[in-house]
């Protein structure tokens, strides 16, 4: 059973990673049918906190309430990495006073979504805290690579890109290690960080190392607005150097899959052609990502108890 909260992969067994990725086998399932909508989170609220801005994250989890039949509520609040620590935690807790049942966190500093459910009653769910953790992108990506392969049991996975800014790859190497598939990030060398291979996996500064034999090639988004200092020496350089296209995946076996977390700086991090087409998986991606965000609500929230009483057992009328 998964916790009160989802904050990270490092906090979830193999037997977690797997319980989610069956149910959201089921959910994907429901997002087949003409009428993508079941009954299960009827009466129940979902708020979207994001204090950092996004797009595919912020409207799959949306559509992954709506199809649930929850009420989903998005909030937004205007604000910078330099506000105070309790400015947001007063959002927060003026947000639970409306009893949400789940409320779904995204801010660019580390940290904060695990902040935010320590003084919360609703489950929370980290949907990309700064370069710490984004578990449901990596819970996508492994049920993308599932459904892909058959398996994740030793494949080998080749993350390449800005990894040290990279909540995605850190939640990848968490997810891909503990359900038994081996991973190498290649990357310049400032964007590696100095610990990474304590967490099992190999760093190479040799993008044709890294692929070598690689069943998954996963590139990584250039995180520009998270690039303080100088970490490499142009964009085009990286591209040269870094980034895929058919000639350099050809160092990958022969029915490797591409992926990519988006958005695709087309022409840097992925060609165009492969940023459209097969072997490159990204839009499975974003489709399995509804399905992946309906198992994480349905199991944080599903069988939760209700705070407040309903109206017909004397809630309302006193
Ligand atoms: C990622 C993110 O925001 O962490 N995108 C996403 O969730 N789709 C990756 C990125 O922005 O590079």
């Amino acid at each position: 059973m998964i916790g009160n909260d989802l904050l990270g992969i490092e906090d979830l067994e193999r037997e977690d990673i797997q319980r989610i990725l069956d149910t959201a086998v089921h959910m994907a399932e429901v997002s087949e049918r003409e009428v993508k909508k079941v009954p299960t989170l009827r009466g129940r609220t979902i708020v979207n906190l994001f204090f950092e801005s996004s797009t595919r994250t912020r409207a799959s989890f949306e559509i992954a309430g709506k199809r649930l039949s929850a009420d989903v509520v998005n909030f937004s609040p205007a604000t910078s990495s330099l506000k105070k620590a309790e400015s947001i935690l007063d959002t927060a807790r003026t947000l639970d006073a409306m009893d949400p049942d789940c409320v779904v966190v995204r801010h660019a500093v580390a940290g904060v979504p695990k902040r935010i459910a320590e003084v919360l009653d609703a489950p929370v769910v980290n949907a990309g805290d700064g370069a710490h953790e984004h578990p449901t992108q990596a819970l996508l990506d492994l049920f993308t690579v599932q459904q892909e392969k058959g398996r994740l049991d030793g494949l080998s996975i080749a993350i390449v890109g800005d990894i040290l800014h990279s909540r995605v790859a850190r939640s990848n190497i968490y997810g891909f290690t503990k359900m038994g598939a081996e991973v190498r990030v290649a990357a310049p060398p400032p964007m590696i960080p100095p610990s990474i291979e304590s967490l099992g996996v190999k760093a190479s500064s040799s993008l044709r190392e890294a692929l070598d034999g690689a069943d998954v090639v996963m590139a990584l988004r250039i995180q520009s607005e998270r690039l303080a200092g100088s970490y490499i020496p142009s964009i085009r350089e990286y591209a040269n150097t870094f980034g895929i296209d058919r000639a350099k995946l050809a160092y990958a076996k022969d029915d490797a899959i591409v992926m990519h977390p988006g958005p695709v700086n087309r022409g840097v991090e992925l060609s165009h052609d492969l940023t459209d087409d097969r072997p490159s998986v990204i839009l499975d991606q974003v489709r399995n990502g509804v399905a992946v965000r309906m198992a994480v609500l349905y199991l944080l929230t599903g069988r939760r108890p209700r705070a407040v009483a309903a109206p017909d057992e004397g809630g309302l009328v006193t």
